[in-house]
């Protein structure tokens, strides 16, 4: 490491506690300083680079130092760099609004916005609870998928499912059972979960607010992916309970999934659909939720009826964060992103066909822009992530895999030679094992 890079690093450790982290790894795990970036590349202060494979936790779809969406950001911050929501508005905020209306499933005509992704799904879990208190009914309970993630706030964390965030925090939850995912990507299995859900929601539907689940991929859980179908029979089934859906697409929304949302494959207008993540293309914090009239009409009366929505955020809506969200979805518009990501996602499924010969190779999976490898015959002590990990950093390639599963979540921006070089980094660390 360079003079710079390592100074960085000394006085980074001195005060910063890192994300999802056991900090005493970096007595061994080098931290890497990063100076700047550019497209898939982000660059250390030696100019070493490195293919962001990850989109830096799925947020720069497009990137990073996108000159489109830096000069709107540019040009919003000499206007407003932020207003509060409340009693106040202004045009990003509007146009936004009324784009993402137009663009996510039909239905969806009321925007609610946050500033990350597990406020918005706690925005979603209260305006549900609320909504069915207004109607005179208690609901004191959410449902959520097995091996689901939502986020890291008590409210998302309880309708999560993956162990290792969940455990320690257990005392603290609130009520929230969970019903199987189905168990691959095939018909049957969507069929055999939707037993299990009709089964719960016979039991103890009345005492549901909503089921939440992320459509088609779970992210933290595993990258484990699942059929459309179950999407659309498990709306009907939540229907007829009076229980909402949310859809949270904070990480499959945006083109991720091969479509814009993953909840059009299932041809489905969920209650709720969180967004975040993608939405500012990795730029600035921001989150919605999107809900329908029938919901927002429920909080709509006097005020000393008491049933007003009085939840915020400070950051709620911010005007440079919309502005980068409004130049995302301008990219959308200038070129046909979704159709060129299906022929890179169908390129990568190609060059993954290797790794199913490999013995350590449990199974290969995709849906759209997200390909995952996951790995058999380890320990969880063998952190063989890391290794993993590792090995991408000395070779150029951010890989960031969840365990045992390596996974790929690139911009999609990447070219057919960055995908080369990030596939066969993978694979060289897994033969490497
Ligand atoms: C599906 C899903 N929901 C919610 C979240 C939480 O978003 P944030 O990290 O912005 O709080 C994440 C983050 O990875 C996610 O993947």
């Amino acid at each position: 490491m360079n003079n710079k890079n390592s100074q960085i690093v000394t006085n980074d450790l001195k005060h910063i506690w890192h994300p999802c982290t056991q900090m005493k790894d970096h007595e061994t795990l080098p931290l890497i300083p990063i100076n700047r970036g550019k497209g898939v590349y982000l660059y250390d202060f030696d100019d070493k680079s490195y293919i962001d494979a990850i989109s830096s936790w799925w947020v720069n779809i497009f990137g990073h130092v996108n000159e489109h969406i830096s000069k709107r950001v540019k040009e919003q911050l000499d206007t407003l760099e932020h207003v509060l929501l409340a009693g106040f508005t202004h045009k990003p905020a509007v146009e936004l609004s009324e784009k993402l209306v137009e663009i996510t499933p039909k239905g969806l005509n009321k925007v609610f916005f946050a500033d990350n992704g597990s406020s918005a799904v706690e925005v979603a879990l209260k305006m549900s609870f609320h909504y069915h208190q207004n109607k005179g009914e208690n609901r004191p309970l959410f449902l959520s998928l097995s091996n689901s993630y939502h986020g890291e706030t008590i409210g998302a964390l309880s309708v999560g499912d993956v162990e290792l965030y969940k455990e320690t925090y257990a005392p603290l939850l609130i009520s929230c059972i969970q019903t199987p995912v189905p168990k691959d990507q095939s018909q049957e299995s969507a069929k055999e979960a939707i037993v299990e859900l009709e089964k719960i929601l016979k039991e103890r539907g009345s005492e549901i607010s909503a089921f939440i689940i992320e459509p088609l991929v779970q992210g933290a859980g595993s990258m484990h992916m699942y059929h459309p179908l179950y999407i659309t029979k498990a709306k009907k089934v939540c229907e007829a309970h009076g229980v909402h859906l949310i859809a949270d697409e904070i990480m499959t929304g945006f083109g991720r999934t091969g479509t814009l949302f993953a909840c059009e494959q299932a041809g489905v207008t969920p209650d709720y659909m969180t967004l975040s993540k993608g939405l500012t293309g990795g730029y600035l914090p921001l989150a919605i939720v999107m809900t329908t009239d029938e919901i927002y009409n429920a909080f709509y009366c006097d005020y000393n009826e008491h049933k007003a929505f009085l939840h915020s955020h400070s950051y709620t809506g911010n005007p440079l964060a919309c502005s980068a969200a409004l130049a995302t979805l301008e990219l959308f518009k200038a070129t046909d992103v979704i159709g060129e990501n299906r022929k890179k996602s169908a390129y990568i499924l190609e060059k993954l066909q290797k790794f199913k010969n490999l013995k350590n190779v449990k199974e290969v999976r995709q849906t759209g822009m997200i390909s995952a490898i996951e790995l058999k015959g380890y320990k969880a002590e063998e952190r063989i992530g890391l290794k993993v990990y590792q090995h991408g950093l000395d070779n150029g390639v951010l890989l960031r895999p969840l365990g045992h599963i390596v996974y790929f979540m690139p911009p999609y921006i990447i070219t057919y030679e960055e995908i080369d070089k990030m596939i066969d980094t993978a694979y060289d660390a897994i033969i490497k094992l």
